[in-house]
């Protein structure tokens, strides 16, 4: 994506203007952010989908004033005319093609940072409170309208005892009505409460994730963990792959020293003080990092489900293609760093090479593609199992 250009999708703002003044920052309303929009699901195949059981939905709706909200899956939904609901459907981009075809328009930011899509149906008055959220998201008007009020605010205290957040006092500093294809942007912490107006109202969430300060540390230290057993021998490395380098940690605990106790249960100093000592010999390096973040943020969402390839596909490894596309699946999570890829929750066996990074970027790679030639085995043995694992697809031209 050329991130210097405008595009339509931020009202006119490049890419690169969008995520200097507004990301994390400031909401933006973008009027007509998708001209003409179509939803990627029709209502009667979103209420579908909160059908499944491999499918996580809500349903808030007010009864005498009072907030209430179910879990899915659910055998009936409320009938068209009653006023007042609101169904969520998460992670829709899972079981839509043209759910996660509309995610692709969102990649001037980081994967690592996107988390899913969330769609909303509502009757009219139907909405989910004055809330605020933990993350970033864009609030795209699928159909119909909803009126959103919006700003920020320093109290964000909530209601107590109530099944869903909501805002204790609501100050908002807009007031606006999205109509199909508008689409309102909000930066973490930003206050807001969307109404149907009519019913009908569909709105698209598209939502990122941050981690914690606390769950980077743990992973770290996790991934450390792993490789100082995989080191010994004693792990084939977290994921199975071979460890990364660094210092062995084999040798014993050594105490030639220890003069006789006759308070035998307390811990020797020195014991505590080598356990310490070994710290400075884990390399907490840039590899390390990137192979937690990759294998964790690449981990898929227990809801999906790939669809292996049937046994009489193409051999990959083998037989390469002269034509035709290969495609990721739309669960699959992909990403790299350095000579490190990442694919599903594991590190692969084969470098970054362009044609990889390609892959991962693009999403899809043309079998033709000059960066193609100069594949090595070890990368067309994984595109071969990724294939027949149903994490890469094969479209002839
Ligand atoms: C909705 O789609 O109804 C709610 C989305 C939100 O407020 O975050
Ligand atoms: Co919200």
């Amino acid at each position: 994506m050329k991130t210097h250009l405008p595009l339509t999708l931020l009202g006119g703002l490049s890419p690169a203007d969008f995520m200097r003044r507004y990301w994390q920052r400031k909401p933006l309303l973008i009027r007509q952010a998708i001209p003409g929009f179509k939803p990627p699901l029709n209502i009667a195949a979103l209420k579908k989908l909160a059908r499944r059981d491999d499918v996580e939905s809500r349903l808030i709706w007010r009864e005498d004033g009072a907030w209430q909200m179910e879990q899915g899956p659910f055998a009936r939904l409320p009938k068209a005319g009653e006023p007042d609901w609101t169904l969520l459907v998460q992670s829709v981009d899972l079981h839509s093609d043209a759910a996660s075809a509309l995610l692709q328009q969102f990649r001037f930011i980081p994967d690592a940072r996107l988390d899913d899509i969330m769609i909303s149906v509502a009757s009219d008055g139907g909405g989910v409170g004055p809330h605020f959220d933990s993350y970033d998201v864009f609030l795209l008007q699928a159909a119909g309208r909803r009126r959103w009020r919006y700003g920020r605010q320093q109290d964000l205290s909530l209601q107590p005892g109530l099944p869903l957040k909501i805002l204790s006092h609501f100050t908002p500093e807009h007031d606006v009505v999205l109509e199909p294809g508008d689409m309102l942007y909000l930066p973490p912490q930003a206050a807001h409460d969307g109404i149907a107006v009519g019913d009908d109202c569909m709105t698209i969430s598209i939502g990122f994730r941050a981690p914690t300060q606390a769950a980077l540390a743990r992973g770290l230290l996790e991934a450390a963990a792993d490789q100082a057993m995989a080191r010994i021998g004693l792990l084939g490395g977290p994921y199975g792959e071979p460890p990364l380098p660094g210092r062995r940690l084999d040798a014993l605990y050594r105490d030639p020293d220890q003069p006789a106790v006759d308070t035998p249960a307390a811990l020797p100093d020195a014991l505590v003080q080598a356990t310490l000592d070994t710290l400075a010999k884990v390399r907490f390096d840039d590899a390390l990092a990137a192979r937690f973040l990759g294998c964790w943020l690449t981990e898929p969402s227990n809801l999906a489900v790939f669809d292996a390839a049937p046994p009489d596909g193409i051999d990959l490894a083998s037989d390469w293609p002269a034509g035709g596309m290969l495609e990721l699946d739309r669960r699959t999570r992909m990403l790299y760093r350095g000579r490190q890829v990442f694919i599903n929750g594991e590190t692969a066996q084969a470098p970054a090479s362009a044609a990889l990074r390609a892959l991962a970027d693009d999403r899809r790679l043309a079998c033709a593609d000059p960066r193609c030639r100069r594949l090595g085995s070890a990368a067309r043995e994984c595109l071969a199992d990724w294939l027949d694992a149903g994490w890469l697809h094969y479209r002839p031209s």
